[in-house]
């Protein structure tokens, strides 16, 4: 039997042993392993860069229920963490717009990330009184912020807010910085490669692989 979920990695194996399924029949390798990749990059990357002492504040295009949030959080005790999202779903504009353009056959479909808010992801964090969180449609919520930035996830899925993450958030990174990106590998969101392709015309950048199969980086 094949159980397909993200966001029940721990809830659904929880209750199918509630059930009686013996634990050894549940393998959940298949999310655990891209997931773990991604948060042992981010913290390696976290390592490296308070070891060069790098300034800067930290940000997460694309949030949710903030799983990775979280992590950046953890990484990066010290620094501010600005949290983007409308915290209500993709915009039914923008969702339409990659259906429309072939990027996704789905998006515009797609309800379940209307299930959060900024106290679920608030209650997550270890060191919320980091967080600032930007609630509404980005880029208009990035509007007024001037900080530079040594570290930012993009996980929006669509082409228009990648473009718009990368547009806003390249230029601010201090050097050595980093700008993560999720689902460029991931067929289902194909708007995220196309940005990133379209973002590579206006300025010279190299997107690298790390190794959890969906995401790339961008070094400043
Ligand atoms: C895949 S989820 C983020 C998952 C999260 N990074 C994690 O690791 O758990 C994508 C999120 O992007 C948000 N989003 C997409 N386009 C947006 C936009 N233009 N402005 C604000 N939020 C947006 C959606 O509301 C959704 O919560």
């Amino acid at each position: 039997m094949i159980i397909a979920t993200l966001t029940g990695i721990e809830s659904v194996p929880q209750q199918l042993i509630d059930l009686g399924v013996d634990r050894y029949k549940i393998n959940i390798e298949y999310v655990t392993v891209p997931v773990r990749a991604r948060i042992v990059f981010l913290e390696k990357l976290g390592e490296m860069l308070k070891e060069r002492k790098t300034e800067g504040s930290v940000a997460e295009g694309g949030v949710f229920q903030g799983d990775f949030a979280r992590e950046i959080n953890r990484v990066f005790p010290d620094k501010t963490l600005y949290l983007f999202d409308t915290f209500t779903g993709f915009d039914k504009k923008e969702a339409a717009k990659d259906n429309i353009s072939g990027f996704s056959e789905f998006a515009d479909k797609i309800s379940y990330f209307e299930m959060t808010s900024e106290d679920i992801v608030k209650a997550k964090l270890p060191y919320p009184n980091k967080a600032v969180i930007k609630k509404g449609f980005f880029p208009q919520t990035a509007q007024g912020i001037d900080d530079r930035f040594c570290f930012v996830n993009l996980d929006f899925d669509l082409y228009d807010p990648i473009l718009a993450g990368l547009r806003f958030f390249y230029p601010k990174l201090v050097e050595g910085g980093a700008i993560l990106i999720h689902d460029y590998f991931n067929p289902e969101y194909g708007g995220v490669k196309s940005a990133i392709a379209d973002f590579g015309k206006e300025y010279k950048i190299n997107p690298t692989p790390i190794g959890d199969g969906f995401s790339v980086v961008i070094y400043r």
